[in-house]
Protein backbone atom coordinates (compact mmCIF):
# COMPACT_ATOMS: atom_id res chain seq x y z
CA UNK A 1 0.00 0.00 0.00
CA UNK A 2 1.45 3.05 -0.72
CA UNK A 3 1.93 6.22 0.93
CA UNK A 4 0.66 8.60 -1.73
CA UNK A 5 -2.96 6.19 -1.88
CA UNK A 6 -3.13 6.03 1.72
CA UNK A 7 -3.41 9.63 2.25
CA UNK A 8 -5.55 10.26 -0.71
CA UNK A 9 -7.94 7.48 0.41
CA UNK A 10 -7.94 9.15 3.90
CA UNK A 11 -8.10 13.00 2.99
CA UNK A 12 -11.93 13.86 3.99
CA UNK A 13 -11.08 12.08 7.52
CA UNK A 14 -9.72 15.23 9.51
CA UNK A 15 -6.68 13.52 10.44
CA UNK A 16 -4.50 15.68 12.86
CA UNK A 17 -1.24 14.22 11.49
CA UNK A 18 -0.85 10.83 9.49
CA UNK A 19 2.75 8.74 9.83
CA UNK A 20 2.97 5.72 7.87
CA UNK A 21 6.02 3.22 7.64
CA UNK A 22 6.36 0.13 5.25
CA UNK A 23 7.60 -1.02 8.77
CA UNK A 24 7.87 -0.95 12.30
CA UNK A 25 8.78 -2.07 15.62
CA UNK A 26 4.93 -1.16 17.49
CA UNK A 27 2.70 1.68 15.96
CA UNK A 28 1.37 1.93 19.64
CA UNK A 29 5.04 2.70 20.40
CA UNK A 30 5.06 5.20 17.75
CA UNK A 31 2.62 6.41 18.77
CA UNK A 32 3.07 6.84 22.43
CA UNK A 33 6.47 8.72 21.70
CA UNK A 34 4.69 10.90 18.71
CA UNK A 35 1.91 12.16 21.74
CA UNK A 36 4.87 12.55 24.26
CA UNK A 37 5.94 15.16 21.91
CA UNK A 38 2.73 16.71 20.75
CA UNK A 39 0.76 14.60 18.11
CA UNK A 40 -2.31 16.65 17.90
CA UNK A 41 -5.54 14.84 18.24
CA UNK A 42 -6.67 11.86 16.08
CA UNK A 43 -2.68 11.19 14.61
CA UNK A 44 -2.65 8.33 12.69
CA UNK A 45 0.56 5.89 12.95
CA UNK A 46 0.19 3.12 10.31
CA UNK A 47 2.46 0.66 9.38
CA UNK A 48 2.25 -2.38 6.62
CA UNK A 49 4.56 -4.63 9.00
CA UNK A 50 5.02 -4.98 12.49
CA UNK A 51 7.99 -6.91 13.88
CA UNK A 52 6.92 -6.29 17.69
CA UNK A 53 3.47 -5.35 18.29
CA UNK A 54 2.31 -5.59 21.33
CA UNK A 55 -0.82 -6.83 22.79
CA UNK A 56 -2.43 -6.86 26.03
CA UNK A 57 -0.20 -8.39 29.33
CA UNK A 58 2.84 -9.73 27.38
CA UNK A 59 1.37 -10.94 24.37
CA UNK A 60 3.15 -10.18 21.12
CA UNK A 61 1.30 -9.25 18.09
CA UNK A 62 3.20 -9.42 14.47
CA UNK A 63 1.79 -7.98 11.56
CA UNK A 64 3.01 -9.80 8.38
CA UNK A 65 3.50 -7.18 5.13
CA UNK A 66 0.48 -6.16 3.68
CA UNK A 67 -1.35 -9.07 5.44
CA UNK A 68 -3.53 -6.92 8.02
CA UNK A 69 -4.00 -3.45 9.16
CA UNK A 70 -2.05 -2.38 12.27
CA UNK A 71 -2.14 1.22 13.15
CA UNK A 72 -2.18 3.16 16.41
CA UNK A 73 -4.34 7.01 16.86
CA UNK A 74 -3.92 9.23 19.11
CA UNK A 75 -6.76 10.61 20.64
CA UNK A 76 -6.42 13.42 23.34
CA UNK A 77 -9.37 13.71 25.48
CA UNK A 78 -11.76 16.43 25.17
CA UNK A 79 -13.21 17.97 28.30
CA UNK A 80 -16.71 16.19 28.77
CA UNK A 81 -14.69 12.79 28.01
CA UNK A 82 -12.77 13.16 31.27
CA UNK A 83 -14.34 10.26 32.91
CA UNK A 84 -15.24 7.96 30.08
CA UNK A 85 -11.54 7.47 28.85
CA UNK A 86 -11.85 3.20 29.49
CA UNK A 87 -14.35 3.39 27.21
CA UNK A 88 -11.92 4.49 24.20
CA UNK A 89 -10.95 0.56 23.99
CA UNK A 90 -14.96 -0.65 23.89
CA UNK A 91 -15.04 2.68 20.77
CA UNK A 92 -12.42 1.02 18.77
CA UNK A 93 -14.08 -2.41 19.56
CA UNK A 94 -17.37 -0.57 18.17
CA UNK A 95 -15.56 0.90 15.03
CA UNK A 96 -14.23 -2.15 13.68
CA UNK A 97 -17.46 -3.94 14.08
CA UNK A 98 -19.35 -1.67 12.55
CA UNK A 99 -16.97 -1.43 9.57
CA UNK A 100 -17.17 -5.51 9.24
CA UNK A 101 -20.79 -5.30 9.30
CA UNK A 102 -21.00 -2.73 5.88
CA UNK A 103 -19.66 -6.14 4.67
CA UNK A 104 -22.59 -8.00 5.79
CA UNK A 105 -20.35 -9.78 8.78
CA UNK A 106 -21.66 -10.51 12.04
CA UNK A 107 -19.22 -9.36 14.47
CA UNK A 108 -19.23 -9.64 17.89
CA UNK A 109 -16.98 -7.83 20.97
CA UNK A 110 -15.43 -10.47 23.45
CA UNK A 111 -15.64 -8.17 26.50
CA UNK A 112 -13.58 -6.04 26.81
CA UNK A 113 -12.32 -5.50 23.49
CA UNK A 114 -11.95 -8.33 21.34
CA UNK A 115 -13.83 -8.80 17.85
CA UNK A 116 -15.08 -11.57 16.60
CA UNK A 117 -15.94 -13.49 13.45
CA UNK A 118 -18.03 -16.73 13.79
CA UNK A 119 -16.70 -16.94 17.71
CA UNK A 120 -12.57 -16.68 16.30
CA UNK A 121 -10.86 -13.16 16.91
CA UNK A 122 -10.07 -11.06 13.91
CA UNK A 123 -8.82 -8.08 15.76
CA UNK A 124 -7.52 -6.76 18.89
CA UNK A 125 -7.52 -3.57 20.51
CA UNK A 126 -4.60 -2.30 22.81
CA UNK A 127 -5.22 1.14 24.32
CA UNK A 128 -2.93 2.77 26.58
CA UNK A 129 -3.19 6.12 28.36
CA UNK A 130 -0.70 8.64 29.16
CA UNK A 131 -1.14 10.61 32.34
CA UNK A 132 0.11 13.62 33.29
CA UNK A 133 -0.92 13.94 37.08
CA UNK A 134 -4.25 13.02 37.71
CA UNK A 135 -5.27 14.11 34.02
CA UNK A 136 -5.19 11.97 30.94
CA UNK A 137 -3.08 13.51 28.70
CA UNK A 138 -3.93 11.18 25.29
CA UNK A 139 -4.99 7.68 24.82
CA UNK A 140 -3.66 5.58 22.05
CA UNK A 141 -5.40 3.17 20.65
CA UNK A 142 -4.09 0.72 18.62
CA UNK A 143 -6.14 -1.54 16.30
CA UNK A 144 -4.75 -4.75 15.23
CA UNK A 145 -7.00 -6.49 11.94
CA UNK A 146 -6.43 -9.87 9.97
CA UNK A 147 -7.08 -8.94 6.92
CA UNK A 148 -5.69 -12.35 4.74
CA UNK A 149 -5.12 -15.55 6.03
CA UNK A 150 -1.03 -15.17 6.07
CA UNK A 151 -1.53 -12.51 9.47
CA UNK A 152 -3.53 -15.45 11.29
CA UNK A 153 -0.75 -16.77 13.70
CA UNK A 154 0.11 -20.39 13.58
CA UNK A 155 -2.60 -22.34 15.82
CA UNK A 156 -0.01 -23.17 18.61
CA UNK A 157 1.01 -19.66 19.46
CA UNK A 158 -3.05 -18.65 19.46
CA UNK A 159 -3.92 -18.34 23.26
CA UNK A 160 -7.99 -17.96 21.63
CA UNK A 161 -8.81 -19.15 18.30
CA UNK A 162 -7.89 -16.87 15.66
CA UNK A 163 -9.50 -15.40 12.12
CA UNK A 164 -9.38 -13.32 9.14
CA UNK A 165 -11.68 -10.80 6.80
CA UNK A 166 -11.03 -12.88 3.79
CA UNK A 167 -11.47 -15.85 5.22
CA UNK A 168 -14.66 -15.10 6.43
CA UNK A 169 -15.80 -13.09 3.38
CA UNK A 170 -14.45 -15.91 1.41
CA UNK A 171 -13.19 -13.00 -1.21
CA UNK A 172 -10.03 -10.57 -1.14
CA UNK A 173 -10.48 -7.54 0.64
CA UNK A 174 -10.33 -3.79 0.02
CA UNK A 175 -7.87 -2.78 2.98
CA UNK A 176 -7.89 0.58 2.72
CA UNK A 177 -11.23 0.94 2.28
CA UNK A 178 -11.82 -0.92 5.88
CA UNK A 179 -9.24 1.56 7.19
CA UNK A 180 -11.57 4.28 6.21
CA UNK A 181 -14.84 3.14 7.38
CA UNK A 182 -13.08 2.06 10.47
CA UNK A 183 -12.20 5.98 10.81
CA UNK A 184 -14.97 7.04 10.12
CA UNK A 185 -17.03 4.90 12.48
CA UNK A 186 -14.56 6.17 15.42
CA UNK A 187 -15.14 9.24 14.34
CA UNK A 188 -19.24 8.56 14.63
CA UNK A 189 -19.25 6.61 17.72
CA UNK A 190 -16.33 8.70 19.66
CA UNK A 191 -19.12 12.06 19.37
CA UNK A 192 -21.95 9.49 21.27
CA UNK A 193 -19.07 8.65 24.09
CA UNK A 194 -20.52 9.64 26.54
CA UNK A 195 -24.62 8.59 25.63
CA UNK A 196 -26.42 5.52 26.41
CA UNK A 197 -26.72 5.22 22.65
CA UNK A 198 -22.83 4.29 22.73
CA UNK A 199 -23.40 1.67 25.63
CA UNK A 200 -26.23 0.25 23.84
CA UNK A 201 -24.26 -0.21 20.41
CA UNK A 202 -21.49 -1.69 22.52
CA UNK A 203 -23.66 -4.04 24.17
CA UNK A 204 -25.47 -4.65 21.23
CA UNK A 205 -21.98 -6.67 19.93
CA UNK A 206 -21.50 -8.09 22.88
CA UNK A 207 -20.24 -11.90 22.76
CA UNK A 208 -21.59 -15.00 25.16
CA UNK A 209 -24.92 -12.97 26.34
CA UNK A 210 -26.77 -15.64 28.13
CA UNK A 211 -23.66 -17.54 27.93
CA UNK A 212 -21.38 -19.12 31.27
CA UNK A 213 -17.68 -17.79 30.87
CA UNK A 214 -14.94 -17.53 33.13
CA UNK A 215 -13.36 -14.27 34.22
CA UNK A 216 -9.76 -14.35 34.85
CA UNK A 217 -7.52 -11.02 36.31
CA UNK A 218 -3.96 -11.71 37.35
CA UNK A 219 -4.38 -10.99 40.98
CA UNK A 220 -7.66 -12.48 41.79
CA UNK A 221 -9.55 -15.93 41.60
CA UNK A 222 -10.98 -16.60 38.41
CA UNK A 223 -14.71 -16.27 38.28
CA UNK A 224 -17.70 -17.49 36.63
CA UNK A 225 -21.06 -16.12 35.66
CA UNK A 226 -23.54 -15.81 33.12
CA UNK A 227 -22.90 -12.51 30.69
CA UNK A 228 -25.94 -10.32 31.14
CA UNK A 229 -25.21 -6.88 29.53
CA UNK A 230 -23.07 -3.96 29.65
CA UNK A 231 -23.26 -0.97 32.42
CA UNK A 232 -22.82 2.46 31.50
CA UNK A 233 -19.43 2.74 32.20
CA UNK A 234 -18.82 0.41 29.91
CA UNK A 235 -18.03 -2.57 32.95
CA UNK A 236 -19.30 -6.24 32.60
CA UNK A 237 -22.42 -6.87 34.18
CA UNK A 238 -22.73 -10.79 34.79
CA UNK A 239 -24.99 -13.60 37.16
CA UNK A 240 -22.85 -15.69 39.39
CA UNK A 241 -23.82 -19.38 39.45
CA UNK A 242 -25.76 -18.47 43.29
CA UNK A 243 -28.12 -16.05 41.06
CA UNK A 244 -26.23 -12.67 42.26
CA UNK A 245 -25.07 -9.64 39.97
CA UNK A 246 -21.66 -8.46 40.01
CA UNK A 247 -19.70 -6.24 37.37
CA UNK A 248 -16.26 -6.61 36.27
CA UNK A 249 -14.14 -3.53 35.85
CA UNK A 250 -11.65 -2.98 32.54
CA UNK A 251 -7.92 -3.68 33.39
CA UNK A 252 -6.43 -6.97 32.83
CA UNK A 253 -9.56 -8.95 32.28
CA UNK A 254 -9.46 -12.24 30.57
CA UNK A 255 -12.91 -13.78 29.22
CA UNK A 256 -13.45 -17.12 27.83
CA UNK A 257 -16.39 -19.08 27.25
CA UNK A 258 -16.90 -21.91 29.87
CA UNK A 259 -17.46 -25.13 27.43
C1 LIG B 1 -4.58 -7.90 21.90
O1 LIG B 1 -5.43 -8.56 21.34
O2 LIG B 1 -3.94 -8.36 22.86
C2 LIG B 1 -4.34 -6.49 21.42
C3 LIG B 1 -3.59 -6.47 20.12
C4 LIG B 1 -3.32 -5.06 19.63
C5 LIG B 1 -2.46 -5.06 18.39
C6 LIG B 1 -2.37 -3.70 17.76
S1 LIG B 1 -1.64 -3.75 16.17
C7 LIG B 1 -1.47 -2.02 16.15
C8 LIG B 1 -1.07 -1.61 17.54
N1 LIG B 1 0.37 -1.66 17.73
C9 LIG B 1 0.73 -2.54 18.65
O3 LIG B 1 1.90 -2.79 19.02
N2 LIG B 1 -0.36 -3.17 19.12
C10 LIG B 1 -1.57 -2.65 18.54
Amino acid sequence: MDEHTLRKTLSDIPLGGLRTFSQAGSTNDMALAWAADGAPNLSLVYAEEQTSGRGRGSHRWITPPGTALAFSLVLRPFPGEAQSVPLFSGLGALAVCEALGMRRLHPEIKWPNDVLLNRRKVCGILAEAVWLGDKVDSVVLGIGLNVKPEAVPPSEQLYFPATCVEAEMGKEVDRLGLLKDILQALLYWRSLLTKDVFSHAWEKHLAFCGEQVEIRTDDTPSRTGIVEGLERDGSLRLRSPGGQVFTVQFGEVHLRPVL
